[in-house]
């Protein structure tokens, strides 16, 4: 167990929720086996690169960071692409709040995960990779260097991998500075460059400019990690878990108001209310998925699944009990993004602070209806005209919650004759 205060300096949840699990408690598919370092490799170089990105494409491997982009048709892209030289990126700066699934599969599944940066390297044809380290993750520097050298030691890493002469592949860590921002693929890929991390206008993708303008696959932790099993027990092991268009598992961080926080691994399609269940959630009002930039599930939609075709998530699952002033909850979330915009576009620089000052006046009691209108409109042109995911997603928690929760809202309005001021929505048009 850690304390996340001591490593994260501003968090959306409330204080008791800074302790967080490292505890595994279900273990469906990739937790539940280590394979043993080399393994994948060693089959995967038994046959030629062509043969492991068709394995990659045909299981339906998705990204894990939570946008589910195709990883084998990332990787084939970024193939194709022209360039001086080619480059894998792992993104592991894990920064959606309550999130903390990566930290644990860095601790216990560093092995899988160069694996996995290997196989892509073999596919995209990159000799140089990069695992962007999450700044609060600095504690497990140490602990991946000694994997990495005991990697090269193996012939794992280094010239001629395996004894294949023409597969050669280094591993370098870089280490974030702590900004949220930074997991942005684009952002990340220009703080590794050495400036300050402002998300690039995509496309073009990093798959033809990325790292240093050269072709560049960026995938998460568990994206790699999945890449690894997947090579080595085969597309149809892994397509025969999941749903149709999410196949294989997902690994959530669940927190707050249950019995035994922790890590959960589920094959996609499992339902809300079952995770529920299994981690002791007996009187939960809602749940958000996602992160702040998820989805604010309410009760009445706990059959809905975690997959792509339906709640996507990078693996967060915050667990808010009946108890809880969701409102409050939302002015936190609010804060976050104002505090983690990265300033670089005004309707997020601007459009966040002013939210985190609409949901102070709604918590003081300041508030009528007109503030409400406002807000609404404030937050659809924050998703509209943002530069980056950022800002596009900063008010899907604001959304949720006046379409759910309209209540909590409600019972602190000043209760005047609504009159509308500025008219927002015709900028909407
Ligand atoms: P995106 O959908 O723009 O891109 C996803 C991936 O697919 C990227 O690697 C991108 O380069 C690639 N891609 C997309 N279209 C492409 C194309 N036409 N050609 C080649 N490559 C293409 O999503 P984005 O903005 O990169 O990520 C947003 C997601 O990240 C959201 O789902 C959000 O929830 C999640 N997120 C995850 C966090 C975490 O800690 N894991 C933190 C914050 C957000
Ligand atoms: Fe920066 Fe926000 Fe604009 Fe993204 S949307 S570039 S985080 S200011």
């Amino acid at each position: 167990t850690h304390l996340i205060s001591e490593n994260q300096p501003l968090s959306c949840w409330p204080m008791e929720w800074f302790r967080v699990e490292n505890n595994i408690h279900k273990q469906d598919v990739l937790l539940n086996e280590h394979i043993q370092p080399g393994s994948s490799l060693k089959k995967a170089l038994a046959g030629d690169s062509q043969r492991l990105l068709d394995i990659i494409l045909h299981s339906g491997l998705r990204g894990r960071g939570g946008a589910g982009f195709d990883t084998g048709r990332k990787w084939q892209l970024c193939r194709e692409a022209e360039g001086k030289a080619h480059y894998v990126v792992c993104n592991a700066d894990e920064g959606e709040p309550g999130t903390f699934k990566d930290r644990v599969l860095l601790q216990s599944y560093a092995d899988a995960l160069f694996e996995g940066m290997a196989l892509c390297a073999y596919v995209i044809g990159a000799r140089k990779g990069f695992v962007y380290l999450r700044g609060e993750y600095r504690y497990l520097l140490n602990h991946l260097q000694n994997i990495l050298k005991r990697r090269y030691e193996q012939s794992l890493l280094g010239p001629s991998i395996l004894g294949k002469a023409e597969f050669s592949f280094d591993i370098e860590i870089v280490v974030g500075a702590g900004a949220y921002i930074c997991g942005e693929e684009s952002a990340l890929i220009e703080s590794m460059e050495g400036r300050p991390g402002i998300p690039r206008i995509r496309p073009p993708f990093p798959v033809t400019h990325g790292y240093l303008g050269q072709p560049t696959a960026v995938n998460n932790v568990e994206t790699l990690i999945a890449a690894a099993y997947v090579a080595y027990h085969g597309s149809d092991w892994f397509k025969a878990m999941g749903t149709e268009q999410s196949t294989g598992s997902k690994i959530l961080s669940v927190s707050g108001d249950c019995r035994t926080p922790g890590i959960y691994e589920y094959t996609y399609g499992i339902s809300v209310q079952q995770v529920l269940s299994d981690c002791g959630a007996k009187n939960a009002q809602a749940v958000q998925i996602g992160g702040p930039a998820g989805a604010l599930v309410a009760k009445k939609d706990f059959s809905r699944q975690i997959s792509f075709e339906d709640l996507s998530t990078g693996g967060s699952f915050l667990i808010f009990g009946a108890h809880r002033d969701l409102l409050s909850v939302n002015q936190n979330f609010a804060r976050f993004f104002a505090h983690e915009s990265c300033g670089f576009c005004t309707p997020c620089r601007v459009g966040t602070r002013l939210l985190e000052s609409s949901f102070q006046k709604i918590a003081d009691g300041r508030a009528t209806r007109q503030d409400i209108q406002e807000i609404k409109q404030l937050s659809a042109l924050v998703r509209r005209y943002s530069h980056c995911g950022l800002g596009h997603t900063a008010a899907n928690h604001i959304l949720d919650g006046l379409k759910d929760f309209s209540d909590i809202f409600e019972e602190k309005l000043v209760q005047t004759p609504f009159t509308p001021s500025i008219n927002l929505d015709a900028a909407l048009e």
